[in-house]
């Protein structure tokens, strides 16, 4: 079924939360392996409008129906940070305008070149970087997803449950876009899917690990993805990737768990 982007319009709202008890975190605490990281979850959920700025210097910007999706994704995932934050906030974790500053300002010199490099590459490749821009954000999604369900798991807390429930919904609706948008898009073009499958190869690597240390992404896969829970979702998130036009048999994910979970 196509994608309804006016009623998805319509109705992105902020993840409700008035009903979440923040306050239980004080009496029934999470530990420390989960708050590490719903830090780095809310410290990439935060970075979104970052990720906005560097595509919208790119052809993507030139689809109205794509940057209809992009301003509510943005105002979604925003409130995503904010409900991570409060957590982190319960357990007397720094978090606030400082704090986001900060990953921002870490990012260096790299950070504000990127959006002139990307503005150069995508411009040059054309109309079929949209297709690479959706198969990209389809992946993400799909691993945020995963990376939601798992951690809600392996936390075991009914409080972390109800809120990464409502997020993952949200999260359904972002993969249902991009992976709508992916599929048509390869589908129509072999340059794209030619393109696609050389820009995954080559530069593909975990949601949040060119924003965050790369001992944090280690630490964060090694958590989600250790162990044979952890290579079942590898493999499912793999035969999704592997299920989108041209794009089968890269086995990206279980290229990054190998790189970076140990044992
Ligand atoms: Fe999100
Ligand atoms: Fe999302």
């Amino acid at each position: 079924m196509a994608f309804d982007i006016d009623a998805y319009a319509r109705t992105a709202a902020p993840v409700a939360d008035d009903d979440i008890d923040y306050d239980a975190f004080r009496d029934q605490p999470l530990d420390a392996a989960v708050l590490r990281c719903l830090r780095y979850m809310c410290d990439v959920e935060s970075h979104t409008v970052c990720y906005l700025r560097d595509l919208l210097v790119t052809p993507s910007h030139t689809d109205p129906t794509v940057t209809a999706f992009l301003t509510m994704w943005a105002y979604e995932e925003y409130w995503h940070g904010e409900a991570l934050a409060k957590v982190l906030a319960a357990h007397g974790i720094a978090t606030g305008a400082d704090h986001i500053r900060s990953v921002r300002v870490r990012l260096g010199r790299r950070d504000r070149i990127a959006p002139i490099q990307q503005a150069l590459i995508a411009n040059l490749v054309g109309v079929d970087f949209v297709a690479v821009h959706m198969t990209w954000g389809a992946i993400n999604e799909w691993s945020t997803h995963a990376g939601y369900a798992r951690l809600a798991e392996r936390a075991g807390h009914p409080v972390l449950s109800v809120l990464l429930d409502r997020i993952m919904r949200q999260e359904t609706r972002h993969v249902a876009f991009y992976a709508s948008q992916a599929r048509d898009r390869l589908a129509a073009s072999g340059r794209a899917r030619r393109l696609t499958r050389f820009a995954l190869r080559r530069f593909w690597a975990p949601v949040g690990s060119g924003v965050m240390p790369q001992r944090e992404t280690r630490f964060l896969l090694g958590y989600l993805l250790g162990g044979p829970a952890g290579e079942g979702i590898v493999a499912e998130l793999d035969r999704k990737i592997d299920h989108l036009p041209g794009l089968d048999g890269l086995g990206l994910v279980a290229r990054a768990a190998r790189l970076h979970v140990v044992g």
